[in-house]
């Protein structure tokens, strides 16, 4: 059975929906900090299975040892983390202690079982400010804008070390870059807490009438059209990597890197006039100041893991767009209005 540590989220109820296409058992594990328990719903109608899932925090010990003593549980995928980067800033500590904290009290337990499988939820941001695009796995780290970053960082390192130190790990670091988009019966997909961090979510909440108007940060970037650039991808398309990054793992030792992104930037005005086009709508906007810690543009490499895991973009920019508005407009208070 595979572990879904935060599969109630974002990407990972997507990752629970390829992993049941593929065969796989799953047991989700969740605090629900930022996720409804209603998704399970969801999940039955496009899968027709009932997932098994337990309330259970990354930092409880306890916890943890009650699921692995109790499940047979083979490999983790490990989404369980804190993500908001203006409240990491504010409040490292909570980050330090759910995200790294965490993750170590989960190796632990697992190590404990012998559960020596796990696929990392990292992030593009491990890239910094020194590295230039299209970013490579080889490239050597750099130091992330913002709290929530170092976090991954320092997952990542601590991952690697464990590696170094110990026979028979089996580690897959994804650094993803921008998923957008929602799954495309409509009916799982992204609904942030309050205020929208990311642009997707700000463009879909501005479309549906909750949000006046899109702030565009930034204007004068040396970009073609003096928006930020970033590669967006499709939730699906990366919830289809971890299935591949877990059969190559099942069958591997030692601790390797994935770029998941398309390769592609577009800008924030591309996304902005495409959303628009593709689906037939408007959406205000005005052009303000920089966001703090933006970059004006990165994109992946995203030749490794075509090559070694065979991962191929099915989703183009048109598809995100029409199914994240597919989600938001059938769903303007997320699984509260179910
Ligand atoms: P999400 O918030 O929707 O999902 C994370 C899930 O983990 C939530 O269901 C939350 O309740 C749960 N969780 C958080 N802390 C927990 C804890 N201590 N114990 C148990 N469960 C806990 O976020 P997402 O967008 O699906 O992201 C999943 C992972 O991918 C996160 O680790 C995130 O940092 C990482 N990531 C996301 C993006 C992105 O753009 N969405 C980019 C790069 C990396
Ligand atoms: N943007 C706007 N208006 C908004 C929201 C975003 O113009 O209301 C712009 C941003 O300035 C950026 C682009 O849209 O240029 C994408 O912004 P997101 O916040 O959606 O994504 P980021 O690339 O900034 O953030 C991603 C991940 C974070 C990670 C960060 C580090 O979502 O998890 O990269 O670079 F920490």
């Amino acid at each position: 059975m595979i572990l879904v540590a935060g599969g109630a989220g974002y990407i990972g109820s997507h990752t629970c929906v390829e992993l049941i296409k593929h065969g796989y058992e799953i047991l989700v594990l969740d605090n629900f900090s930022n996720s409804s328990a209603k998704v399970f719903d969801r999940l039955k109608k496009i899968t027709d299975q009932d997932i098994p899932y337990v309330d259970v925090d990354i930092c409880d010990e306890a916890g943890l040892e009650s699921v692995f003593s109790t499940y047979d549980i083979q490999a983790v995928i490990h989404f369980a983390g804190l993500k908001a980067v203006g409240e990491s800033m504010l409040n490292p500590l909570v980050y330090f202690e759910n995200n790294i904290a965490g993750t170590s009290t989960l190796l632990k337990v697992m190590k404990r079982h012998t559960v020596k499988h796990m696929i990392f939820s990292s992030s593009a941001t491990v890239y910094g400010e020194i590295n230039p695009s299209p970013y490579q796995e080889s490239m050597q780290t750099g130091m992330p804008t913002n709290t929530y970053g170092y976090t991954k960082l320092v997952v990542e390192q601590m991952l690697q070390k464990l590696d170094q130190a110990e026979e028979g790990w089996s580690i897959a670091l994804l650094r993803y870059f921008n998923p957008i988009g929602a799954h495309p019966s409509g009916l799982i997909g992204e609904h942030p807490k309050g205020i929208p961090n990311n642009l997707l979510p700000y463009v879909t909440q501005v479309a549906v009438g909750l949000r006046e108007k899109l702030s565009i940060f930034g204007g004068d970037y040396d970009t073609a059209d003096g928006t930020a650039v970033r590669d967006y991808l499709h939730v699906v398309d990366l919830a289809v990597a971890h299935v591949l990054a877990l059969k190559n793992r099942l069958d591997h030792t030692g601790c390797d890197i994935w770029n998941v992104g398309t390769g592609n930037g577009y800008s924030v005005l591309d996304i902005k006039n495409t959303f628009e086009q593709v689906n037939q709508l408007q959406v205000p906007f005005e052009i303000v100041a920089r966001r703090e810690g933006d970059l004006a543009s990165f994109y992946a490499d995203s030749s490794k893991i075509q090559n070694e895991l065979g991962w191929e973009v099915q989703y183009q920019l048109d598809d995100m767009l029409a199914h994240s508005w597919n989600w938001q407009k059938n769903n303007p208070n997320g699984y509260e209005s179910a």
